[in-house]
């Protein structure tokens, strides 16, 4: 099978002993022995609860509808470049974590359990492959993660529920795929009860934001830790756009 070029994370170097050895290396370059032994105890306690966030190849996975072509494969979003984006947002608007946090592609659950743990009043995620579905309601529940939902759906299919406050995107599919979610969350503007921003990191198809009358570009962060990206957006008032 043809791999898509642009969006698709491969990942076969993660299950390598060389990328582990690299990744350590990196921590302690960046982090020191003391984020070293902080990660050590995080894995540990993961291991402890039965949680898995592990990777797992696209391609290897049964999803919903026929948009498998159009997804890129699933790995956890980083914890340090993904705290320092919810720290950023909280500079736009103080009382962010009011409303809810959606991940689309939500995978195993890793940002809503990290959004979780950040205030958010209630989290929620779209993700279309059973598999990361079942592994994220067990993980979410086992890490006694409160108010969250996950729906097994396509996000092309999605409407946002009216109290998100952020949406988050970590490169969950190519432009066809993005153009669709950003008409929908555009189509349901006059119900939303929070201002809504968006967190699109590795932001592979942001000409679509960029491009949006209904978006306004607040930032582009910089994570020197993963050398990542992640472009923040508002969505503009209806008066606005
Ligand atoms: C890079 S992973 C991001 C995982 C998660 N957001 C995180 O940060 O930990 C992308 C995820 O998007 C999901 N995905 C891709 N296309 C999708 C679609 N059309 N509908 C729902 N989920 C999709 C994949 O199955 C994968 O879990």
């Amino acid at each position: 099978m043809e791999k898509a070029k642009n969006f698709y994370f491969d990942i076969s170097h993660y299950y390598t002993l060389n990328h582990h050895i690299n990744v350590l290396k990196n921590v302690i370059k960046k982090e020191g022995i003391k984020g070293f032994l902080k990660r050590i105890k995080k894995h540990l306690y993961f291991k402890y609860k039965r949680v898995d966030f592990s990777p797992e190849n696209i391609f290897d996975l049964e999803v919903k509808g026929d948009n498998r072509e159009k997804a890129s494969t699933y790995h956890a979003v980083l914890e340090k470049p993904f705290l320092e984006i919810l720290e950023k947002i909280k500079e736009y608007e103080p009382d962010i974590t009011k409303g809810a946090f959606l991940d689309y592609g939500s995978g195993k659950g890793f940002s809503l359990y990290k959004a979780y743990k950040f205030g958010f009043s209630e989290v929620i995620g779209v993700e279309f492959a059973p598999k990361l579905y079942q592994i994220s309601m067990n993980n979410l529940k086992k890490l006694k993660v409160k108010n969250f939902k996950v729906y097994l759906e396509d996000a092309a299919h999605f409407s946002p529920p009216t109290n998100v406050s952020l949406i988050f995107f970590y490169n969950p599919f190519n432009e066809e795929i993005m153009q669709k979610v950003h008409d929908k969350i555009v189509e349901n503007r006059d119900k939303y009860t929070n201002s809504v921003y968006i967190a699109y990191h590795y932001p592979i198809c942001k000409e679509i934001f960029d491009k949006s009358e209904y978006f306004e570009f607040l930032e582009e962060a910089y994570c020197s830790f993963s050398n990542e990206i992640t472009r923040i957006y508002k969505l503009k008032d209806l008066q606005e756009a």
